[in-house]
């Protein structure tokens, strides 16, 4: 299991801490909210399972990913934080999310039809980029819709009785359902983000069964650290109005991604007394960003807070070498010290320089980074943003704000 410390205080009674964990496994009980049951969702698993192994994946190399927003990004961030493990094999994950023309016409560069198999999703159904890369596909492959090619290739991922799964079942489509309760964001332990998983090699139960840890030990009520961080952060918000996440590894990329969808998409909201709330997500890569954004942190306006990610252990010894470059001799103090060491202490240092400035910090540390963990952490991250919402006082799960944007882009290409 990993640990999270924090280095600021949060004032929350008891009964307080209670309340909370009640709202949650209330929202949990009454059927409204479906995430939460993902973890134990066993049988899901078994009938992707059981489709994996009768499909032919020896014959395909490119596992494409035609989604965006929630049906794209928790499998890349999945996917980028597993990449070095034993388990993943070696098809290419392609993801078609954006209409950007030339990054389209890059990512089926060496795409052969017959090599790939692509995975279409969408909660909705209809989503403009989604609908439109699988038009672009099927118009480039020369692909009509009655064709077996079609119904080989292709499976879909959507919301049951969904425009999409009407037409998935007309043309007889391969069909996975989310449920309808699970929103696009909390949709990465369903079918949207276990089949490409399961077809890369990983060991999808081993990712459930860390979110099943998590949220074993949040509902038998040993988890008030997270309450208290999410009150902190949303009793705090119109001072420190900016999250700041600090992961040190590269590996965390796209799950920085994925929180900011997360946190701005659930949080950013007019909440149920009419009040405009939210925390902006930023997302680090240490050490990197110490070079570029840390300096804003620790000199600029004091309305951050920031979390800190830290994996002990990177199952990896590589070693700075012994060598001194003349002139250089002053960094000679890291030779024969493992890059893991490096990377740590550098997140340690960073750490303690924020918290030195009076700016409001904690620290997750993993163990290391293999199923287990990843699932924990998307399960640790889902239940923080659920909590947060809670004190915010908003519906953390639609996103109504989104809506406007779609109905101005249709009127635009009206005749
Ligand atoms: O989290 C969400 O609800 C959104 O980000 C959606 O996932 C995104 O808009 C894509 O929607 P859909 O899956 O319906 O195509």
């Amino acid at each position: 299991m990993s640990k999270t410390e924090l280095f600021f205080k949060s004032e929350l009674m008891q009964n307080d801490i209670d309340e909370a964990y009640e709202a949650i496994i209330e929202e949990s009980e009454s059927g409204e909210v479906g995430y939460y049951l993902l973890p134990e969702d066993m049988q899901t698993l078994t009938e992707i399972r059981q489709f994996c192994e009768n499909y032919d994946f020896d014959a395909i190399k490119n596992v494409v990913v035609i989604g965006i927003g929630g049906s794209s990004l928790g499998t890349k961030a999945i996917d980028y934080m597993l990449a070095h493990t034993e388990n993943r094999n070696d098809k290419n994950l392609i993801f078609m999310e954006n209409v950007d023309p030339n990054e389209i016409k890059h990512n089926l560069k060496n795409v052969n039809f017959e090599e790939s198999f692509f995975i279409m999703i969408s909660k909705s159904g209809g989503t403009i980029e989604t609908t439109s890369h699988v038009k672009y596909i099927l118009d480039r492959y020369d692909i009509s819709l009655g064709d077996a090619a079609f119904v080989k290739h292709f499976a879909i991922i959507t919301d049951p009785l969904s425009p999409l799964d009407q037409f998935a079942k007309e043309h007889t489509l391969t069909t996975f359902h989310l449920p309808l309760n699970v929103g696009g964001r909390f949709s990465v332990f369903t079918p949207v983000g276990l089949l490409p998983l399961m077809i890369l090699g990983y060991d999808v139960e081993k990712i459930l069964f860390g979110a099943r840890e998590l949220k074993e030990s949040f509902f038998a009520k040993n988890e008030d650290t997270l309450i208290k961080k999410a009150y902190f952060y949303a009793s705090s918000q119109e001072n420190l109005p900016i999250n700041v996440l600090f992961s040190y590894s590269s590996s965390f990329k796209y799950f920085n991604d994925w929180y900011v969808q997360l946190w701005g998409e659930s949080l950013g909201k007019i909440n149920r007394d009419g009040k405009k709330v939210g925390l902006t997500p930023i997302a680090l890569v240490g050490s990197v960003d110490q070079h570029s954004f840390l300096q804003l942190i620790i000199e600029g306006p004091l309305n951050k807070t920031v979390t800190m990610i830290k994996v002990e252990d990177f199952n990896n010894e590589m070693k700075i070498p012994d060598i001194t470059i003349p002139h250089l001799e002053k960094t000679n103090f890291i030779n024969e010290h493992s890059f893991n060491e490096l990377i740590n202490a550098q997140c340690d240092a960073t750490m303690e320089s924020i918290k030195d400035q009076g700016v409001d910090v904690d620290m997750i540390t993993l163990n290391g980074l293999d199923e287990k963990s990843v699932g924990e952490m998307i399960f640790y991250y889902e239940l923080l943003t659920s909590l947060t919402g809670y004190f915010l006082n908003v519906n953390t799960y639609n996103q109504p704000g989104v809506e406007l944007g779609k109905v101005i882009l249709q009127k635009k290409f009206e005749k």
